[in-house]
Formats: structure tokens, C-alpha cells, sequence
């Protein structure tokens, strides 16, 4: 199971958290993947300053953008299924 950790933090909500979570549970539901990755929200993981939504993918941190969500789907999280 991949852990897929979502920042919800003040900083994170202001650059789009909510809009990565919902674009990363559309992307999860249409590939079927709901028993393969684990989606959760976490509070501030004190990285707010780097430039988009804090994410952390088992225990590795990434930094997505809402405009990056689908890149970030192929990139990082279908490749380590
Ligand atoms: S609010 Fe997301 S890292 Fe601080």
C-alpha cells in the first residue's frame, strides 16, 4: 500500500491542498487504485516554504502545484505501485 499524505496546513490550504486532494482521489478512483494507494491529510509538516502543496509519498516529501497534480500522479505515484 502507498501512503500518500496531503499537506492540510493553513499554508498548503492556500496553495490549493484542497484541489490536489480532490484531483489525486478523481485520478485514484478512475485508474482503480483505491486498494492500492492509501490518501490522508496531515497537518503542517514544516516545509511551507517550499512552492506548492507539501506531499509525502511513504516517507519521501514532493512539492506539488495544483497545474502538476496530474504530472505528479504518473511521475511519482504509478510509478512506485
Ligand atoms: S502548511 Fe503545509 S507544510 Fe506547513
Amino acid at each position: 500500500m502507498l501512503k500518500v499524505k496531503i499537506c492540510i496546513g493553513s499554508a498548503c490550504h492556500l496553495k490549493g491542498s484542497r484541489q490536489v486532494v480532490e484531483e489525486l482521489q478523481y485520478l485514484i478512483d478512475t485508474n482503480n487504485l483505491k486498494d492500492k494507494v492509501e490518501l490522508s491529510g496531515e497537518f503542517c509538516m514544516n516545509k511551507c516554504t517550499n512552492e506548492g502543496v507539501n506531499i509525502s509519498v511513504n516517507d519521501e516529501c514532493f512539492s506539488v502545484k495544483p497545474d502538476q497534480v496530474k504530472q505528479f500522479f504518473t511521475d511519482v505515484i504509478q510509478k512506485r505501485l
